[in-house]
């Protein structure tokens, strides 16, 4: 079935047009990788998910058009989103910013998930986020994700910033969302390592413009072609 349908996206800021008729669709329980290079729309294309910038075209979630709806109810239809830059309360505790983000008081179940699938976010809960590393902090971050107990989950970089044994972290904690849970994910990645290593699909945005699309073990190759370090 399908969960999150995108038919001819375009996506302004003012009048620059940043994405030019994209189509793209992830099915219940699927995941699917957007790789591109840095200013390509890849966080562009979230934000329009999100309903955060201007766009034409159709995005709809469980059968409903999303566009048009304000961004609060888009997010109760069951979108969780962890922002590129994660965009924590600094001085707040982990726990009080992953309880912020539960749809009620009542949250102990979601709080227990996320606590599961990082240990070491539980082991800090009531440390200041600010006191914390970037891995921490990006684990706290998609906990938050979770805490609304969302059907798709949108990540912008998760491994932005953070070095190899980190982002393998990351990775198996995704890959448990992935397989223990029924939640979707839409990733948006520069590592492509980390993306083939998670998705179902990719998509290889450029430009504002989906340029190649396919299985991700027939994606192989991108790391050679596409974003050479
Ligand atoms: N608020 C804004 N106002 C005007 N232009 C913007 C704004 N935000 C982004 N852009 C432009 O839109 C284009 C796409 O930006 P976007 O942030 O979506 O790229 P990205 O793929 O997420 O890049 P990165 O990998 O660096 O995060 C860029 O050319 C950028 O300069
Ligand atoms: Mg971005």
């Amino acid at each position: 079935m399908r969960l999150l349908e995108i038919e001819d996206l375009r996506s302004y800021y003012g009048r620059a047009r940043i994405l030019h008729g994209i189509n793209l669709h992830v099915d219940e329980g699927e995941t699917l990788a957007v790789l591109g290079p840095n200013g390509a729309g890849k966080t562009t294309l979230l934000r329009s998910i999100c309903g955060l910038v201007t766009t034409e075209g159709v995005i709809k979630f469980r059968g409903e058009r999303l566009d048009g709806m304000k961004t609060h109810d888009r997010i109760k239809m069951g979108i969780g989103v962890c922002p590129e830059g994660r965009k924590l309360f600094p001085n707040m505790t982990a726990e009080d910013n992953l309880r912020l983000a539960a749809k009620s008081d009542e949250c102990e179940e979601e709080l227990n998930l996320v606590y599961d699938l990082f240990p070491r976010v539980k082991e800090l809960r009531s440390q200041k986020v600010r006191n914390m590393s970037g891995g921490e902090q990006q684990m706290v971050a998609i906990g938050r994700a979770l805490m609304s107990n969302p059907k798709l989950l949108l990540l912008d970089e998760p491994s932005m910033g953070l070095a190899p044994i980190i982002i393998g972290k990351i990775l198996d904690a995704l890959r448990r969302i992935k397989n223990e849970t029924d939640i979707s994910i839409l990733l948006v990645e520069q590592n492509v390592h980390l993306a083939l290593e998670l998705a179902d699909r990719v998509s290889v945005l450029v430009k504002g413009e989906i340029v190649r699309e396919g299985d991700a073990k027939d994606m192989k190759d991108l790391e050679r072609h596409y974003f050479e370090i």
